[in-house]
C-alpha cells in the first residue's frame, strides 16, 4: 500500500467537508480555530511516518488524552479500577449527567467525561501530578520534549467547566471521588489541554497498536492484555455516541477530542491521526470521520 499517495488523495477529497462542521465553542478558546484546517498522520511499527496538510500545527488533543490516561492508570493501578468505572457503551453524549445518578454515581465507560474524572481520581492517587505524569508520557512515546499543556485553553475550560464540576461533585456525594473535586478538574483540564500534531499523536499511539510494546521509547507500557483491553474500550466506547458509526464506517478503535482530532489504531500495523476542528453533532471531527472512512475503506485494512 502507497499510504503517502492514499492520504494525499483522501486530503483532497475531505476538502469539501471542511465547511461542514463547527468548532467546539463551549470551550472558548477552541472556538477560535478556523474549521478550514486537516492534517493527517499515519505511524507503522515498520518505522514508516506518513503524513499530509497542517501536519506539524499543534491542537488541543482533549478527550484523547483519556485513551492515554486509562493506558497509563491501568497499568499502574490495575484491574481494581474496574471497580469504579464500567466498560459498556454509554449512547449518550461525553457530558451527559443522566445516566450518572441512575447508575450510583459509577460512570459507564473511562472515555466519558465522568469516568475520566474517575481515572484522574485513581492517577493523582497513583502518580501524584497525573497531568504532569501524563505530559510524560506523552512527551517519551512522541519523542517530543517540546509537548506541553496549553494553559489558556485549560483555563478557559475552567472557567466554563461547569458539567464537569457538577460530574465531579456528585460522584464525590456517591464517593467514587477520593481526593478534592477542585483539584481533579485541574488535572483533568491540564490533561485535556495538552497540545500535539498529527505527527505526534500518531507515533505516541504506536504502544497500543503494538501490544503495549513502545517501538519509540522501548518501554512495555501495558501487557498485551491490557493493550487489547484498552482498544477494545476505544472501539467501544472512544466516539461516545457515534460509537456504532464509526466501527461501521472505519472499523478500528478511534479516541476523539473536541479539538478535533481523532486518534485510531490498526492492531499490529499502525497509529492513525486526523485533525479538523470543525465537529459534528456529536462532537467528533466531521472531516475527521471522512477521512478514516476513507482510508480504511480504500486501503481494505481495519480490525474485520
Ligand atoms: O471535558 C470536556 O468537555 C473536554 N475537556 C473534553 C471533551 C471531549 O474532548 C469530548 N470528545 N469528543
Amino acid at each position: 500500500m502507497d499510504i503517502q499517495n492514499l492520504i494525499d488523495s483522501i486530503a483532497h477529497d475531505v476538502a469539501p467537508y471542511l465547511a461542514q462542521g463547527r468548532p467546539a465553542d463551549y470551550i472558548p478558546a477552541l472556538a477560535q480555530e478556523s474549521p478550514q484546517q486537516f492534517a493527517m498522520a499515519v505511524a507503522t511499527l515498520d518505522g514508516g511516518l506518513y503524513a499530509t496538510g497542517l501536519a506539524d500545527k499543534r491542537f488541543s488533543i482533549q478527550s484523547i488524552s483519556k485513551a492515554f490516561m486509562l493506558a497509563h492508570t491501568l497499568q499502574r493501578h490495575g484491574e481494581a479500577l474496574w471497580q469504579r468505572v464500567g466498560k459498556e457503551p454509554s449512547g449518550n453524549p461525553f457530558n451527559s449527567l443522566v445516566q450518572l445518578e441512575y447508575e450510583h454515581g459509577i460512570p459507564r465507560n473511562p472515555f466519558i467525561n465522568a469516568g475520566a474524572l474517575v481515572v484522574t481520581d485513581i492517577a493523582i492517587s497513583e502518580f501524584g501530578d497525573s497531568s504532569s505524569a501524563l505530559r510524560s508520557l506523552l512527551r517519551e512515546e512522541s519523542g517530543e520534549p517540546a509537548i506541553d499543556f496549553d494553559y489558556v485553553i485549560a483555563a478557559s475550560e475552567a472557567e466554563h467547566g461547569h458539567r464537569n464540576a457538577a460530574l465531579g461533585h456528585f460522584m464525590k456525594s456517591c464517593n467514587n471521588i477520593n481526593g478534592g473535586v477542585d483539584q481533579l478538574l485541574a488535572h483533568y483540564f491540564r490533561a485535556c489541554s495538552i497540545r500535539m500534531n498529527v505527527r505526534e499523536l500518531a507515533r505516541a499511539g504506536l504502544f497500543l497498536a503494538n501490544h503495549g510494546a513502545s517501538p519509540v521509547s522501548g518501554q512495555q507500557r501495558l501487557s498485551r492484555s491490557q493493550a487489547k483491553q484498552i482498544n477494545a474500550i476505544m472501539l467501544t466506547c472512544g466516539t461516545y455516541d457515534a460509537a456504532g458509526e464509526f466501527a461501521y464506517r472505519v472499523g478500528l478503535p478511534c479516541k476523539s477530542g473536541v479539538g478535533g482530532g481523532i486518534l485510531a489504531i490498526l492492531p499490529g500495523k499502525m497509529s492513525i491521526a486526523v485533525w479538523s476542528p470543525g465537529l459534528d453533532a456529536r462532537g467528533n471531527s466531521l472531516a475527521g470521520l471522512e477521512a478514516l472512512d476513507r482510508f480504511t475503506t480504500r486501503s481494505g485494512e481495519s480490525v474485520f
